[in-house]
């Protein structure tokens, strides 16, 4: 079902990657941009060390890093964040998209520990790469540090491929040409 919801957004200035709307997934997730009143849930899973071991440094987000991130990722710029909710309404996570290059695109997502195992990371990866492909985007990647397992298996059932050129010894670079 269709949420209304206010426009959040600046216009886009010249190079911004262009606001998609809210969109509905397989009718589990309303997967919705940043709007400013998602920045508590937000803080609550940059602080949750069990969501931040296999992100950045592994170290919980202090509050001047989850400022700097959410005033790069509010308006419209190459960083885009996602705050997806489930059918109760809960937010249940996090998508981003970074634009690397013209055409390239690094997604990254976060799900709540409460609502782990249930798909919702797949869910996420899938609309991530949907909104890729209706911008033309042709090459999507993700980063993935060697001990995150579940991430892993998420990326390989989406159709990402290991690259064949890695670009980082610490980490695993997988890529979905679309
Ligand atoms: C990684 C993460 C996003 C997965 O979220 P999720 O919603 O539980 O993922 P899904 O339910 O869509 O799928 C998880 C898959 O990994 C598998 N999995 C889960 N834990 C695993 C583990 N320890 N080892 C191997 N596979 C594992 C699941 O069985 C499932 O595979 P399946 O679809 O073949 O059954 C979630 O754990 C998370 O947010 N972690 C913290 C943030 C993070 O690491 N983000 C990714 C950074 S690259």
């Amino acid at each position: 079902m269709r949420r209304q919801h206010r426009p959040l957004r600046p216009r886009p200035r010249p190079g911004d990657l262009p606001v998609t709307p809210e969109q509905d997934d397989d009718g589990e997730l309303d997967v919705r941009p940043l709007q400013p009143d998602d920045v508590d849930f937000l803080r609550g899973l940059a602080r949750d060390p069990r969501v931040v071991r296999y992100v950045g440094d592994g170290r919980p987000w202090s509050e001047p890093q989850l400022q700097e991130r959410v005033r790069e990722a509010l308006p419209c710029s190459a960083v885009r964040w996602f705050v997806p909710r489930d059918r109760a309404g809960n937010r249940v996570g996090l998508l981003s998209l970074r634009q690397r290059a013209p055409g390239r695109v690094e997604v990254g997502y976060w799900v709540a520990p409460d609502h782990w195992g249930r798909g919702h990371a797949g869910r996420l990866l899938r609309r991530g790469v949907e909104v890729c492909r209706g911008e033309g985007v042709t090459t999507v990647v993700a980063r993935v540090l060697p001990g995150n397992a579940a991430s892993h298996r998420v990326l390989l059932r989406g159709g990402f491929v290991e690259a064949e050129h890695q670009d980082d010894p610490e980490l695993v670079l997988y890529e979905h040409q679309l």
